[in-house]
């Protein structure tokens, strides 16, 4: 994470890579942003800085357990970047407009597969989203056209006992209709011919995908 001064934090993992193929809309003006399972909460200040109005990171486990870490970074980036970023400490199937409210936009990166319960999971993240879903996932099995999802019961995926699920492209569309978002679209990888070109690359049907969604509340 870059913090003021030229400082690049160190860490296990550079979301700066990753940022580009969200599809992060550049103009976020006026709007209220979620950023579920937020962790240090580099997505949610780079919401910040482009313009929401308001943006609530969230998260538990990443700020609760300690072989994750703990809360110090998020709050140490916070004060450095005088961020008014929101954090409430809560887990994805707890969400509710109740809990937290409804959200212009929602950031659900890198957490799917770390639900026990993929689809309860999708259904709570709905019940809080009244424009736009941005999914960014581990997907398995992306070779396979109908919907279809690895179970990795102990630490098949990456020696992380966290990782449960890794469903393929085709699943992820499904479950995230079948919660209710309309106008799905996996906007990474657009092509079959990358999908097909990456699997044959690596021999590996594994790889990253993103999908953005809408939920319109009827009222
Ligand atoms: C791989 S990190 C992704 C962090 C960040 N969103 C990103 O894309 O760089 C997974 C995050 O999901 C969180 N997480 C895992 N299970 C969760 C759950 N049931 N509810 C909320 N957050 C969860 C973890 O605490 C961690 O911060």
């Amino acid at each position: 994470m870059e913090l003021p001064g030229g400082v690049v934090t160190p860490g296990v993992d550079d979301p700066r890579e990753r940022l580009p193929l969200l599809g992060i809309p550049d103009d976020l003006s006026g709007l209220s942003v979620l950023d579920v399972g937020a962790w240090d909460g580099f997505f949610s200040f780079e919401c910040e800085r482009r313009g929401a109005a308001r943006v609530v990171a969230a998260d538990w486990f990443a700020w609760h357990e300690a072989a994750r870490g703990s809360k110090r970074s998020f709050e140490l980036a916070r004060a450095a970047l005088d961020s008014h970023v929101e954090d409430v400490e809560i887990r994805v199937e707890e969400l509710s407009p109740e809990s937290v409210g409804t959200f212009d936009l929602v950031l659900f990166a890198g957490v799917l597969y770390h639900v026990r319960d993929p689809l309860r999971a999708l259904e709570a993240v709905a019940s809080v989203t009244s424009g736009r879903l941005i999914l960014e996932t581990h997907v398995d099995l992306t070779l396979k056209r109908k919907p279809a999802a690895a179970f990795y019961p102990a630490r098949e995926l990456g020696s992380d006992h966290t990782n449960w699920w890794g469903p393929n492209p085709a699943a992820v569309e499904g479950m995230l209709r079948a919660v209710g978002f309309e106008d799905v679209i996996k906007v990474f990888p657009r092509s079959r011919a990358y999908e097909l070109a990456r699997a044959a690359r690596r021999r590996s049907q594994q790889g990253r995908a993103v999908f953005h969604a809408r939920r319109m509340l009827r009222t």
